[in-house]
């Protein structure tokens, strides 16, 4: 339920540390020569060494920052999880686990854990982070369960040689940078950003070759074709993402979890407007140019961009499910009444309400989704026997 009260302020620090981010924003406006791509910004906005919103070290996760993953959730995620991920480790012989942007570690640690108790630990647990402050976090989390840290090491990027085992991104494609466009009978518009007073606003020009031919494509795809002065987004880094992260995969999977649609849903009519927003303190905020560096910034994912790029990159769509689906698949009714055993009347609510959170419609259940992609381990996942939606894309 979205609240009516007024968004808190930023602290002082927060509003300096905003004012810097904003700074550093005109500047490459500027360079740009008046004009920046909405990717450009984002990018800048959430990444930017020191400055962005994953790279400046405050509190970004969990109850006391401002948005819950599913592994914060509750620990039968992860638990979950731990199944499909020792099937797919079983198919591929035994390997590794490569987590991409593991924020707070709180997977990496139920995961370990999880995977511990079944005798199916991986070989090393490889976290690729590009945010120091995140690293020392997910360190920090995981340093908390003894035994598991030697296991888990930080990489820069994707693993550099052949490798076999699974890839994870939980809510990682939602915080790639997005462009924007609008679409109209007499061709594409770019929408952009300016620099406004102190602030930001949004311009529009003719899009560039790249953007106005993925918007061709998209509408070429869709069962009817998109309404006139229709405005979205696309996410032009994904494709090159999903080949990097599988380039040197020789067996194995990339699981994607998130939030998401299947492309004539994600490009509907109804949804005129696209899904940008940033979040703060657990609210939905619209106004994507407020509290720069202080707001997450996100925008749902177009999964049938995604398996068209897995595809380019050779691999195979193993399943496509909602999240719901899959924890049910994976016996989260028998995870949970496991952890119940034993437990308080306090923790067995928490449990039970975490366990709600994650499969109602209302809440996280069909919002999200999982996506397998494999290569040389065939296509038949325990995530994806109840209920596949691969037809949908
Ligand atoms: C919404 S947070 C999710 C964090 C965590 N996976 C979770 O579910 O709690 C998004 C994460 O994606 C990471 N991320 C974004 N682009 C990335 C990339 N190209 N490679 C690795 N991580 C990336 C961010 O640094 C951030 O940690």
């Amino acid at each position: 339920m979205l609240s009516a009260d007024p968004l808190p302020p930023l602290s002082p620090a927060g509003a300096a540390h905003s004012e810097l981010v904003a700074g550093h924003l005109r500047s490459l406006i500027a360079a740009g020569g008046g004009w920046l791509p909405f990717s450009q910004f984002m990018d800048a906005a959430l990444y930017s060494p020191g400055l962005g919103y994953y790279m400046a070290g405050q509190a970004r996760f969990g109850a006391g920052g401002d948005f819950v993953t599913a592994p914060e959730i509750s620990p039968l995620y992860a638990r979950c999880l731990a199944t499909q991920v020792a099937e797919i480790m079983k198919r591929a012989g035994g390997g590794d686990l490569v987590e991409y942007g593991a924020g707070s570690g709180a997977l990496a640690a139920e995961l370990l854990q999880a995977l511990a108790a079944a005798g199916a630990l991986p070989g090393r647990y490889r976290i690729v982070e590009i945010s120091a402050p995140l690293r020392a976090l997910q360190r920090e989390r995981i340093a908390r369960i003894p035994g598991l840290l030697a296991r888990v090491e930080w990489l820069d990027g994707p693993p550099a040689t052949s490798w076999q085992g699974v890839a994870i991104a939980n809510e990682v494609l939602d915080a790639m940078p997005v462009d924007r466009f609008c679409a109209s009978r007499g061709g594409c518009e770019a929408i952009g950003v300016v620099a406004a007073g102190n602030g930001f606003a949004w311009r529009s020009r003719p899009a560039g070759a790249a953007l106005a031919d993925s918007v061709v494509r998209i509408n070429a795809s869709l069962p009817d074709p998109l309404p006139d002065r229709y405005v979205s987004e696309l996410r032009p880094m994904m494709p090159a993402w999903i080949r990097a992260a599988t380039a040197t995969l020789e067996q194995g999977a990339l699981l994607l979890c998130d939030y998401g649609l299947p492309r004539s849903h994600y490009y509907h009519a109804s949804r005129d407007g696209g899904s940008l927003c940033a979040f703060y303190r657990h609210r939905r905020v619209e106004d994507v140019f407020a509290r720069v560096g202080m707001q997450d910034l996100t925008a749902w994912v177009d999964f049938t961009a995604v398996a068209e790029a897995a595809d380019a990159a050779g691999l195979e769509l193993a399943g496509f499910t909602t999240q719901a689906h899959f924890l049910v698949a994976l016996g989260i009714d028998r995870e949970l009444a496991a952890a119940l055993d034993g437990v308080g009347t306090r923790e067995g609510l928490e449990l039970r309400q975490g366990a709600m959170t994650l499969l109602l419609p209302g809440e996280m259940g069909e919002r999200f989704k999982v996506m397998a992609l494999a290569r040389g381990i065939g296509i038949t996942l325990a995530g994806f026997s109840f209920r596949d939606l691969s037809t949908s894309l």
